[in-house]
């Protein structure tokens, strides 16, 4: 019963393996109830193809402003947002023509053109990193910037302003902070865009967000709101969920220095590492938040409806019904398949442009700076136990 049910834990024991009692619920109960840490119940699911079910069954809805949605701690309360409605919490109908609206600036043709542009920020800053001083922290100096300043001429957001938006994202994201101060910086960035979206409005730039404007006049459905939801959305989930897989992925290979020598001698394998950083480390499963809207039976287990539902996805990447001995690091191994950027209607739009970056970055970090190496001891690192994505603070790094 709801009183009796155990406490979900949310804290990883090592940087990224999923807290012990998440793999016991994975072979022991995989659909369950719990306790969350802000109070309420929710249910989980930990096997991989009753996640697949999850996100894939419209009986399950993405509306994080329902009641019941799974609150961890500290998030806002429902109606608490100044946001309009994202896509990422919208349901059918609304979902499929949100998504269909931008799907085409994040097909593989559109990023690969993107390659050229992500390759010089990648050497701009590598210059500059080999230029300065050492140690040197690589999170502020490589893995937030990188990515920031793609998102940003992606989207036509000046990166000049990156340290107002990145403050503010961070605590957005961070667990720890109160909902009156995950609110305040909401409603800051929330400002910030109205204002870009105005003025793109008012004269549209050539860039994500200004063809957006050209394409609502063309089909006579101008609609501020959807703008301001999807430039947030975008720039939120653009920017700190691959910085935190930069900075996680260089600690995972400098750690593992057969598996990174057989990548500097033979490129081609960058994709498969890329693809088994992601299962490792599955930095985004607390991202993904649904509701029962009717009863739903997996696998023997009734949800019910009304039920908040969390997919304990980096569980599900270790279920040895998939993944053959499910803990090794193996970048040889086909990890294609995993549930790091989630399943189904939602999942990840922008996962093309987060791996083609993941791979120039390690692809130039370790050819560059061939000798690259911790610069304080392993135990040292702290990471982000207190985020709704999993990442580094730091990452101190000499060569
Ligand atoms: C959705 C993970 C990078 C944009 C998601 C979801 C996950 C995820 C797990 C599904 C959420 C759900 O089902 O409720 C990640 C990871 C990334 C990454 C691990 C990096 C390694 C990006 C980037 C962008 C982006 C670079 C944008 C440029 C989005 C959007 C959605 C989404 C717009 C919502 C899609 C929808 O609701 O239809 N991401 N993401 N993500 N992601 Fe990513």
């Amino acid at each position: 019963t709801a009183d009796s049910a155990e406490t979900l834990q949310l804290t990883r024991t090592c940087p990224y393996a999923p807290p012990e009692q998440h793999l016991r619920l994975l072979r022991e109960q995989p659909v369950t109830e719990v306790r969350l840490p802000s109070g309420s119940n929710a249910w989980v699911a930990a096997r991989y193809e009753d996640i697949r079910t999850i996100l894939s069954d419209p009986r399950f809805s993405a509306d994080r402003r329902h009641p019941n949605a799974p609150r961890l701690s500290g998030e806002m309360a429902p109606g608490e947002s100044p946001l309009p409605k994202m896509m990422l919490e919208m349901d059918p109908p609304e979902h499929g023509p949100a998504r269909r609206a931008v799907v085409g600036e994040f097909t593989l043709r559109r990023i690969a053109a993107l390659r050229p542009r992500i390759q010089q920020i990648v050497d701009e800053h590598l210059d500059a990193m080999l230029d300065g001083p050492r140690p040197v922290d690589l999170v502020r100096a490589f893995a937030l910037p990188v990515p920031s300043l793609v998102i940003c001429e992606l989207l036509g957001v000046p990166y000049e302003e990156h340290d107002f938006f990145q403050t503010h994202s961070a605590q957005l994201l961070n667990r720890a902070a109160t909902p009156q101060e995950r609110q305040h910086a909401a409603f800051e960035l929330v400002v910030y865009l109205d204002k870009l979206i105005r003025a793109k409005e008012e004269d549209p730039t050539d860039d994500l967000l200004g063809r957006q404007v050209v394409k609502q006049r063309e089909s006579g459905e101008v609609d501020h709101g959807a703008l301001l939801s999807l430039a947030f959305l975008l720039l939120l989930a653009g920017h700190e969920t691959t910085a935190n897989m930069i900075s996680l992925g260089t600690y995972m290979l400098l750690r593992h220095p057969e598996t990174l020598a057989a990548l500097r001698a033979d490129p081609s394998k960058t994709p498969g590492a890329v693809e088994e950083l992601l299962r490792h480390f599955t930095i985004a499963e607390f991202a993904i938040a649904r509701v029962a809207t009717e009863d739903v039976e997996l696998g023997g287990t009734v949800i019910p409806a009304g039920a908040g539902v969390l997919t304990l996805a980096n569980a599900g990447n270790r279920d040895p019904e998939v993944f053959a001995d499910p803990e090794a690091f193996d970048i040889e191994r086909d990890a294609r398949s995993h549930l790091a950027f989630g399943y189904g209607p939602h999942q990840c739009l922008g996962q093309n442009l987060a791996r083609v970056e993941l791979e120039i970055v390690f692809d130039s970090l370790f050819r560059r700076i061939p000798g690259l190496r911790l610069a304080v001891p392993a135990e040292e690192l702290s990471f982000k136990d207190e985020a709704s994505v999993y990442g580094m603070h730091e990452l101190p790094v000499t060569w």
